[in-house]
């Protein structure tokens, strides 16, 4: 089977040769190429450019063969860019006004995406030219709550509590906030479907310390309109959260066509707490990239033995670490191309 055909296959819960695989975060940060061009570049100047961004994002298919997927090389942050947020990257991102309250939602562009995130659209379309056919290739967006976590607490703050206190104490604006962000998410994942991604990730990195009431509450309703709207693109969509475990029942009620779990959660019960039939992608812990070759692969082995390797686009548990082995990184893929039900 060809890379396109064995994701897309996964993806439908159709047979496979073999489970397809990328890892979250493969391109950027790990890879010693991407290191080199960051030397000459910074990371907005490496976003907003089509033909980097498009070199980044083919950087780890060139090292790797045996990766099925390239994920476009971008980040959730340029949505609240594109809204009228400045944001530094230093690595971890600061954004420079927070929301507070019924102005600061307010004052939040609704962009037209094709001119302020047409650099994605015209780096995608490199990637599908030069790609497209040979490689899955995914786009992606922050979803709507993750999103309201960096513009109401500012940065990666630890429990987000600021975001928290926020939905119980102003509901009808934290509402507001989130169907803002999630009418903008989905015209920009709409741009990126129509210039040609295979699939698209929702990236909820966040939304577990929101739980399962504010789960219910709030992001369900804005997950269900946003999957309901990105639908009819006939592409599916990966809903991943960093945390899922305490939310499964949750997720599964999304309309994502595959639930991406983390490490802490085994794919045999994200699969039953799912319905019993769900695609799942996932979830080798990032650290296990750090251990012994044989181990990664007798891991592997574990893992994709839940999933019985049907349904299953195998992928780490979170992004891969900046500091990930390239020879772990090596075990993990060659273990995978090579499995054999
Ligand atoms: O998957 C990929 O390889 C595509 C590129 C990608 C980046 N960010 C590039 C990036 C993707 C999919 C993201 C998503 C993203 N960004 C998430 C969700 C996924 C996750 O890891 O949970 C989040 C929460 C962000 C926000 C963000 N951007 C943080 C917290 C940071 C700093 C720390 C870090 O992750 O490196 C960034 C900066 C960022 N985004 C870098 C890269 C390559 C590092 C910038 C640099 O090279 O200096």
């Amino acid at each position: 089977m060809d890379s396109v055909s064995r994701f897309l296959a996964a993806a439908g819960g159709q047979p496979v040769d073999r489970p397809p695989v990328w890892m979250m975060r493969q391109a950027g940060r790990t890879l010693p190429e991407y290191r080199a061009l960051k030397e000459r570049h910074s990371f907005w100047e490496l976003c907003r450019s089509p033909e980097l961004a498009a070199i980044v994002t083919r950087q780890p298919l060139a090292r790797f063969e045996q990766l099925d997927a390239a994920i476009f090389f971008s980040d959730i942050l340029v949505v609240p860019a594109a809204m009228g947020v400045p944001i530094d990257f230093l690595p971890a991102p600061r954004l420079a006004s927070l929301v507070v309250d019924e102005c600061d939602v307010r004052r939040l562009v609704e962009p037209d995406v094709e001119r302020e995130l047409g650099f994605v659209r015209d780096g995608l379309r490199q990637v599908v030219a030069e790609l497209g056919g040979r490689k899955a290739v995914i786009g992606f967006a922050g979803a709507p709550f993750t999103l309201a976590c960096y513009l109401i607490d500012g940065g990666s703050a630890k429990g987000f509590v600021k975001t928290r206190a926020f939905a119980h104490q102003r509901p009808v604006l934290f509402q507001e906030l989130l169907g803002r962000l999630t009418a903008v998410v989905g015209d920009y994942l709409e741009m990126q479907l129509a210039a040609g991604a295979d699939a698209f990730q929702l990236f909820d990195t966040w939304a577990g310390e929101a739980g399962p009431e504010l789960f219910e509450r709030f992001l369900l309703p804005s997950l269900n309109s946003l999957f309901q709207r990105l639908q009819s693109r006939g592409r599916p969509g990966i809903y991943y959260v960093n945390g899922i475990g305490p939310l499964l029942e949750q997720a599964h009620l999304t309309g994502a066509a595959v639930i991406g779990a983390d490490w802490r959660v085994p794919l045999d019960e994200v699969r039953r707490r799912c319905g019993g039939e769900r695609v799942v992608q996932g979830n080798l812990d990032p650290a296990a990239l750090f251990g012994p070759p044989a181990e990664i692969a007798a891991a592997v082995r574990r893992m994709i033995g839940l999933t019985g390797g049907r349904g299953h686009i195998v992928n780490l548990g979170h992004g891969l670490p900046p500091e990930a082995p390239l020879t772990g990184i090596a075990a993990f893929l060659e273990a995978v191309a090579g499995w054999g039900g």
